[in-house]
């Protein structure tokens, strides 16, 4: 890596940990106004001393968060299909520029790759592997995420596929799902991993899920739904922290969640 990829790639890690934690807001760009992400700014503020990695859209970005912030940014740059039309759903694109990445201070670009459905699969992986040709050329990680279609199992045998791919294409590093048997994606993935949360389920069983993920070898964990539509978000944040910063047990960060929620 040359000095600015290195650069951007190193802030994306807890200095302490060597983790990481992105917190995801970027649900907007293809779901609108998400619960929870009403006003952007409410929802990602108060959260940011915890969080170690932002990842939203431009609009999102300059429109809901202090430009003083110093958090790094995961900045979405694909889209092209929103929630409505569920047959070419995550049919997306390369949707924002190098050169507005670097302008918005952006520390990894993240697009998302569709393996396996019929109609998106080649479309995504090559508008991605363009993107990576560009991002390079600028010192600019990118992340993938391995978005999966309808009819798709999120089994390890599909995700480790997906996840190689993307490394394969040049990804640096990986947003996939946790599943039965993590340790195969992990193991075969030529970059880091982190995890989606996706939907939301009981703050134990999120805080579960991460730890599994963590022990399997994940870097880090990429929340969103998880964490901002949780009763108590900074709670559920802090549990996460100590979990994912701190090695703490589940029953240890659900007893933080308890105690401040
Ligand atoms: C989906 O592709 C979005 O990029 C979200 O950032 C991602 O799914 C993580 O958020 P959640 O934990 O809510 O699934």
């Amino acid at each position: 890596m040359d000095w600015g990829m290195q650069n951007r790639y190193n802030s994306l890690f807890n200095k302490k940990s060597g983790k990481t934690i992105f917190f995801a807001v970027d649900h907007g760009y293809f779901m609108g106004p998400t619960t929870g992400l009403e006003d952007i700014s409410k929802a990602a503020e108060p959260l940011l001393p915890y969080t170690d990695v932002l990842m939203l859209s431009r609009g999102a970005l300059r429109n809901g968060i202090d430009p003083e912030m110093t958090t790094p940014i995961a900045l979405r740059v694909s889209s092209g299909t929103s929630i409505l039309n569920q047959d070419a759903l995550l049919h997306e694109g390369w949707s924002v520029s190098m050169e507005e990445a670097i302008r918005l201070n952006t520390a990894i670009a993240a697009f998302s790759i569709t393996v396996g459905m019929p109609v998106s699969e080649r479309d995504t992986i090559l508008d991605y592997s363009a993107l990576i040709d560009e991002a390079e050329r600028f010192g600019m990680p990118t992340l993938a995420v391995t978005a999966v279609g309808r009819g798709l199992e999120r089994d390890a045998r599909y995700l480790s596929l997906a996840t190689r791919m993307a490394g394969e294409l040049g990804a640096r590093m990986v947003k996939t799902y946790f599943c039965e048997g993590f340790e195969k994606v992990v193991e075969t993935s030529l970059v880091p991993v982190v995890i989606a949360g996706g939907k939301k389920i009981p703050e134990k069983d999120a805080l579960q899920m991460a730890k599994n993920a963590l022990i399997a070898g994940a870097v880090g964990i990429d929340m969103g739904r998880n964490i901002f539509q949780s009763e108590n978000p900074v709670a559920m944040m802090r549990a996460v922290n100590g979990l994912v910063h701190e090695d703490l047990s589940v029953k240890q960060a659900y007893k933080i969640f308890q105690d401040l929620k």
